[in-house]
C-alpha cells in the first residue's frame, strides 16, 4: 500500500507491464489495468475471481480519449460534457478500429465509459491509455471503500495498492445508456436521477421498466456480506446488529450486538459514503444478521437501496438484474 502522492510512477511501470493496480476513485477503489492489454484485463477477472467474464467500465481521462473509443450522440455529450470527472458512466456504441480488448467489453459492440476524478484521472492522462476497472472486491462481495479494505479482500493477489483515503461518493457509479432519445438508467449510482433529468430535460426510464435486461451480468445477489441482511427493519432482533439511518430510533436499538448509524442528520450522500465500510463493520461482529432501517428512495436513497437489496438477495440468485 503506498499513498497517492508518491505512487504515480509505481503504479505507471506496473500497468505497462500489464499488471493490475488498485486505485482510489471518487466513488469506490477500482482493480485497474490497461484496457488495451489483454493480459492485464485477465487479471483483472482472475484476481477479482468472477464468475464469469462481466463487461468492464473503461475509465478516460478526457473527452477526446473517450470519442477515440465510442460513438456520442449529443445527449450522451452533453451528459459526459455536465458531469464528468464524476460518477456517472455512459454506455455508447463501440467505435470500429478502437483498440479497446474485446475481453473489456465481453464482445459486446457498446462500451461503458467513465471519468474519475483524482489520482485515477492523473493516472490514466499519464498512461496514455483508457484503465479498465471493476471494483477493487472479491466477486459479489462489498465494494471497497478504502485501500484497508481492498487489502484485506486482495491484498495477498495485487502488487500495489495507492491509498487515497476514503472514496468520498461510496458508491459506484450511475450508469446511463441513451436510445433513440431516451435515457435509460442501468444502475442507479453516485448522480442521483434527478441531476441527470435536470440536465438532460427528460425523465428517465429505469432499466426494469421495460423487461429487457441492458447490463449483463448484473447478479441479483451481490455486494455480499457473510450475515444475513433484513431490510426495512423497525425492530432489532436478539443477536442482529443494526445499520440505522437518520434520527428515527429503532425499537430494541439497545438490544443489538453493534449498531452503526449511516447518517444520523439523516443526509443521503453521508449515508452512500458510509454504506459499505458500516456493512462491512457490522459483519465483522459475527451477527448472524444485520437489521437494516429504511432508507428514503429518493436522491442517492436510489443507490443505497438498490445495494442494499443486492445485499440482502438470496445468495444463489443467479438472476440477471440490474
Ligand atoms: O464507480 C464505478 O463505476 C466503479 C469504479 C471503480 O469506477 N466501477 C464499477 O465497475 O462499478 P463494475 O465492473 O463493478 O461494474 C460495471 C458495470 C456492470 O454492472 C456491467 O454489467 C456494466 O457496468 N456494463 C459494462 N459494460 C456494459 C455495457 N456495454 N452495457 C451495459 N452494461 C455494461
Ligand atoms: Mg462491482
Amino acid at each position: 500500500m503506498i499513498g497517492h502522492e508518491t505512487a504515480m510512477d509505481d503504479a505507471l511501470a506496473l500497468l505497462r507491464a500489464g499488471d493490475v493496480v488498485a486505485i482510489p476513485t471518487e466513488t469506490v477503489y477500482g482493480l485497474a489495468g490497461d484496457a488495451t492489454h489483454g493480459i492485464a484485463v485477465a487479471k483483472i477477472f482472475e484476481a477479482k475471481g468472477r464468475p464469469r467474464f462481466n463487461p468492464l467500465i473503461a475509465h478516460v481521462a478526457s473527452l477526446e480519449m473517450a470519442e477515440a473509443i465510442a460513438l456520442f450522440d449529443p445527449l450522451s455529450r452533453k451528459l459526459a460534457e455536465s458531469f464528468w470527472p464524476g460518477p456517472i458512466t455512459l454506455v455508447l456504441p463501440l467505435r470500429d478500429g478502437s483498440n479497446i480488448h474485446p475481453l473489456v467489453t465481453a464482445g459486446l459492440d457498446t462500451i461503458a465509459l467513465r471519468m474519475p476524478q483524482g489520482f485515477g484521472g492523473q493516472l490514466i492522462h499519464a498512461l496514455g491509455r483508457p484503465l479498465a476497472a471493476p471494483s477493487a472486491n472479491s466477486s459479489g462481495r462489498i465494494s471497497a471503500t478504502t485501500a484497508q479494505a481492498v487489502a484485506s479482500d486482495l491484498g495477498s493477489r495485487i502488487r500495489l495498492i495507492v491509498d487515497g483515503g476514503a472514496a468520498p461518493v461510496g458508491v459506484e457509479s450511475t450508469i446511463i445508456k441513451v436510445e433513440g432519445g431516451t435515457i435509460t438508467m442501468l444502475r442507479p449510482g453516485g448522480v442521483a436521477a434527478a441531476d441527470i433529468e435536470e440536465v438532460a430535460g427528460e425523465n428517465l426510464r429505469r432499466s426494469d421498466d421495460g423487461a429487457k435486461i441492458q447490463a449483463p451480468g448484473m447478479l441479483a445477489s451481490h455486494y455480499a456480506p457473510h450475515a444475513r441482511m433484513r431490510l426495512n427493519a423497525l425492530q432489532v432482533g436478539e443477536g442482529e446488529a443494526l445499520l440505522e439511518f437518520g434520527p428515527i430510533s429503532i425499537q430494541g436499538a439497545d438490544r443489538a450486538i453493534a449498531a452503526l448509524n449511516l447518517s444520523r442528520t439523516g443526509d443521503l450522500r453521508e449515508a452512500a459514503a458510509n454504506l459499505f465500510s458500516y456493512m462491512a463493520k457490522l459483519d465483522q461482529t459475527g451477527a448472524s444478521t444485520i437489521a437494516v432501517a429504511p432508507v428514503p428512495q429518493t436522491g442517492l436513497g436510489e443507490a443505497i437501496n438498490d445495494r442494499l437489496a443486492r445485499a440482502a438477495a438470496p445468495r444463489d440468485t443467479q438472476l440477471p438484474q440490474s
